[in-house]
């Protein structure tokens, strides 16, 4: 083989490898932020079971953050139907501490709404589609 074909080679697997890497970095970012939104919904649904507004006002924080970050994540990806699904729980989780009782169970609701609707086109496991 003539030594420019293989340098062409070995450049294109030098690349696949750099997009790899990246690919498992972004990954490990975003399962920090789908990590501790996940626990903060969990914890945000348990609050509101125990009327406990102290820990309500702290995970509708913990919650909205994470799915900010993770709505910019898609922003930046370009994916405005991911991006929605995540501004959806962002704003779900927020308006969980403001709202009275009723306000609250539907909010939930709402945020539950959003995981399976991103999961179904864009989750395989823990990993991306
Ligand atoms: C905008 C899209 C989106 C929304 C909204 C979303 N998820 Fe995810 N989720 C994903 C993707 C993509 C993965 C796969 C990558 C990963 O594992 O983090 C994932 C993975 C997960 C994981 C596995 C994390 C891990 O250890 O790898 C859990 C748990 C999870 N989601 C829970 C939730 C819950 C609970 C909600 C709703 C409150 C939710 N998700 C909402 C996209 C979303």
């Amino acid at each position: 083989m003539p030594m420019r074909r293989v340098s062409i080679l070995f450049s294109v697997f030098a690349l696949c490898a750099v997009g790899l890497v990246a690919q498992n970095a972004d990954l490990a970012q975003y399962q920090t932020w789908m990590k501790a939104g996940a626990a903060a919904n969990g914890a945000l649904r348990a609050a509101v079971t125990a009327k406990d507004a102290a820990a309500i006002k702290e995970n509708s924080v913990k919650a909205a953050d994470a799915f900010d970050a993770i709505a910019k994540y898609w922003a930046d990806k370009g994916k405005a139907d991911a991006q929605k699904f995540s501004e959806d729980a962002r704003d779900a989780a927020k308006a969980v501490a403001s709202a009275d009782e009723a306000g609250q169970t539907a909010a939930l609701g709402k945020l539950a709404g959003t995981c399976r609707g991103c999961h179904t086109p864009y989750r395989n496991g823990s990993d991306f589609k």
